[in-house]
């Protein structure tokens, strides 16, 4: 028997699409089932200004295979130059949805990242009254505290005195992967949401670690124990409006992960909405899916819902997705969640 469900045409809100020949092989997995993504700037060197930005913007469309359609949500990555004025006249030419702040050094090319929280204020209180929002990698990077914790104490140290100085500031913390990111959420206000990725909502630190490490599964912020991805299911599957689908499908040649200096990131723009309708349909919410994919991410960006549709079934055959898929560059392997998946998009 074939079940289906259709909602909205999905948006993801995090997302890395990288450049070049890897661009170009990856675009079209998510163009496929999304309409619009939020576009990370972590490039090397990163988009720092409303010129980089334009330039981006300009070689993701180019990529664009032509029968596909799909929207790039610019994003600016904040650096203690970044001038207020750049970040303002981005805004409003329409073309920058946000401003991403990674601490210096916390994951793949952060290295331009903040350091001195003080010397990026003007640009934080500039996008406060411009309604601009902080898209944050919330994670502190001191070699002192464990990395499963630093989630935690980000929220403790930064983010918090952060939000604190800056009121009005809107602010998106990316990839949650703990119960402390889900309360802090819930406890504040509609200027603060989450995005939750897909493996976060499937993966915990043992599939990364038990019985063989597996570089595949290993990103950032890292798995956390079991109990934090069953409350990260929890808001997911809430339909609370805060907490919204941001892939966070991050690219890397297979050699850069089976390495013993791996790259941090999981690929899963393939295979994202059919590992979604599975989890929501064990979560017996499936009914709660186009708030969650659809929904709640324009509401937090003030942008409309998109008014296409995409369409789920589930068969009795287990779906095939690709392992890998090719690049210029070299393979890419697609996130394999280890069970059998039935959902796939018609
Ligand atoms: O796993 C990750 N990969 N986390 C990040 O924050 C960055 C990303 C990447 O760019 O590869
Ligand atoms: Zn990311």
């Amino acid at each position: 028997m074939t079940q289906s469900l259709t909602i909205a045409r999905p948006d993801d809100w995090h997302l890395h699409l990288r450049d070049g020949a890897m661009l170009q092989a990856v675009l079209p997995e998510s163009a496929r089932h999304f309409a619009r993504a939020i576009i990370m700037p972590n490039l090397v060197p990163p988009v720092v200004t409303h010129a980089d930005a334009a330039a981006y913007h300009q070689r993701i469309l180019a990529a664009l295979p032509a029968d596909q359609s799909f929207d790039p949500l610019m994003v600016l990555y904040l650096t203690e130059e970044t001038d207020p004025e750049d970040v303002a006249a981005a805004h409003a030419s329409g073309l920058v949805k946000a401003v991403k702040l990674y601490p210096a050094g916390a994951t793949t090319n952060s290295a331009s990242g903040v350091q001195d929280f003080d010397k990026v204020r003007g640009v934080l209180e500039k996008m406060a009254e411009i309604g601009l929002p902080l898209c944050v990698h919330g994670e502190v990077t001191n070699s002192d505290i464990d990395i499963f914790d630093r989630e935690a104490v980000f929220i403790d140290r930064v983010l918090d005195p952060i939000r604190r100085a800056t009121p009005g500031l809107r602010v998106v913390m990316e990839h949650i992967t703990t119960k402390d990111g889900v309360d802090y959420v819930k406890a504040n206000d509609s200027d603060l949401g989450a995005t939750i990725t897909t493996h976060h909502l499937i993966i915990n630190r043992n599939h990364i670690l038990a019985g063989g490490i597996k570089p595949h599964y290993y990103c950032l912020p890292v798995a956390k124990r079991e109990s934090h991805r069953l409350a990260l299911r929890a808001a997911a599957t809430s339909g609370d409006a805060r907490f919204f689908l941001g892939t966070d499908s991050a690219p890397h040649i297979d050699p850069l992960k089976e390495n013993a200096c791996g790259c941090a990131g999981c690929f899963t723009a393939t295979n994202t909405m059919a590992l979604l309708a599975h989890v929501f349909e064990e979560e017996g919410a499936l009914d709660q899916l186009e708030k969650f994919a659809s929904r709640n991410g324009p509401g937090f960006y003030g942008l409309p819902v998109n008014t296409e549709t995409l369409t789920l079934t589930k068969s009795d055959q287990p779906t095939q997705f690709p392992e890998k898929i090719a690049s210029g560059d070299g393979p890419v392997t697609v996130f394999d969640p280890g069970f059998p998946v039935y959902w796939d998009v018609a």
